[in-house]
Order: C-alpha cells, then structure tokens, then sequence
C-alpha cells in the first residue's frame, strides 16, 4: 500500500523560467537513467528478492526514488511556467493568436524557437498541454526495457549499484549545464541521495557474498584463465585473476590441461 504525502521530500524553487532547462530535466524524469527507471527496477526487483532485509532495503529506495521523480517534475513544471494567460485578458489587435502564447508575434517567435532549437521543448510545450511529458530530454519515451530485473540478487544489487552512479552522473552534468541556483540546489540534494542509496547498495553486496561462501564462482579451471587477445602496448599485465591464473592465447579446445596457457599462438586462418 502506497500513501502520497503533501510535500516534496526536498523543497524545489527554481528562480527563473526556462522551457530549455525543462527538456534537459527530463532525462531525469523518463529516460534511461532517471528516477521512474530507478523506482521501478527496485520494486520489480523485491518481489523475488528472499532475503527479508534486502527485500526492504529495495522498498525502502524505490519508495524514494518515486519522491525523487515528485521532485523532477515539479522542477520541471516550475522551468515551463505557468500555462498560457487566458486570451480574454489580452487586449491588443493579436488577442485572437494568444493560445501558445501572449500575442500572435510572441507565439511565432516563441513557436520557432522551439523548433529550431528542441523538439523535446516542442512537444513539452504544446502536445504534452504545458505538463511533462513522460520522455527523456530527446523526446524518446520511456521504456520498460530501462529496468534491470534476473533472478539472481548478486545481479540485481550490482545493476542497482550502477543505476545509482549513472543517476549521480546524469546529475552531474546537469548541475554543471544548468545555472539556476534552485535547481542546482535540488541536484546537489539528489546526487547525495543516490550516493547514499550506492553506498547501501555496496553493503547489501557485502552481505549476500558474505551469506553465499559456498556458491561456485571463478574457483573451476576456464573461469581462472586470463584471455591476452588484445596484445602489446601499455595495458600488458595489468590485471591478474589470481595467483594461480594462467594467460589463455588462443582458442579452447574443450580439454582445460591441454588448452593454450600462454603457448603459441594459434595458427590463423588462410
Ligand atoms: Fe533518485
């Protein structure tokens, strides 16, 4: 069960309107790395999740993420503006034009420039009627194919993991790209927040390799040898498996003791 609360999580003021700066919030609000995509990969993901403390600690997050993606849309309703004043209050000879904008110069200006310059903004301000449209800042629109979801909690906690430093990234670049104080302000905040929940990603990982010592991984013979296919330069040797890893060069043959561990290269084809 789900109860909405009045009140942003973090309060959002941003001081200037500005349709641009809209479009790029949206790629936090429906693109691939945003905060629906968060949300929802968390919430699919407990629904099979058997450790009862991992299950809440994914309920926990997603349920914030969903007051993150509260947060986007509001700043990004505050970027539109308002909706268009009511023509009847517009005097002038252009009142009749004033449905996307004050007056018919206005409107073309304002239409044009949109155009010109962000179909996102386009269909934000006039197909999506002033409200944000559930898309990234390309216009693509979200997709179920954004949310990361196997059986296998190691998997799943790793993805989640990387969702969150993408998500810091993304923010990032909009902190740097955008100059309004306000939503910087609620960037600041967000990129936070998503440190904290890949922090509490991290221990979740901890403790399922903690709790899964017996599992096979990396301790059967092809899953300790190192493949040098990419040769020479200043990369060489810079990875190792384990001490006991040896270098494959050339292609298995099904037999791990006689396969090629650091031997010749294997012929190439004619
Ligand atoms: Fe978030």
């Amino acid at each position: 069960m789900y109860i909405h609360q009045k009140q942003l999580l973090f309060p959002v003021q941003v001081r200037n309107q500005n349709p641009s700066y809209a479009a790029a919030v949206l790629e936090q609000f429906g693109g691939a790395n945003g905060e629906l995509k968060a949300c929802l990969q968390y919430f699919v993901q407990s629904f099979a999740t058997p450790d009862p403390a991992i299950k809440d600690l994914l309920l926990d997050i997603s349920t914030e993420e969903i007051s993150h993606l509260e947060m986007v849309g509001e700043c990004i309703t505050q970027f539109m503006g308002p909706p268009d004043p009511d023509p009847s209050l517009m005097g002038g000879q252009d009142v009749e034009m004033a449905s996307e904008a004050m007056t018919l110069s206005q409107a073309e200006n304002s239409i044009n420039q949109m155009i010109n310059s962000n179909s996102t903004l386009q269909k934000s301000v006039i197909l999506g009627g002033h409200g944000p449209l559930l898309t990234d800042s390309s216009g693509s629109p979200f997709s179920g194919n954004f949310i990361n979801s196997v059986g296998d909690l190691l998997s799943n906690l790793q993805s989640n993991l990387a969702a969150e430093l993408r998500a810091r990234k993304v923010y990032e670049e909009l902190h740097r790209h955008i100059a309004d104080p306000g939503a910087r302000e609620m960037f600041d905040f967000l990129i936070q927040r998503e440190e904290a929940h890949a922090s509490l990603f991290e221990e979740a990982i901890e403790r399922v390799q903690d709790m899964q010592p017996e599992a096979s991984f990396g301790d059967k013979e092809y899953s300790k040898m190192y493949p040098d296919l990419s040769k020479g330069g200043p990369g060489a040797d810079q990875f190792k498996l384990s001490p006991d890893a040896r270098v494959i060069s050339g292609p298995f043959s099904g037999d791990p003791d006689s396969d090629t561990f650091g031997g010749p290269n294997p012929p190439m084809p004619q």
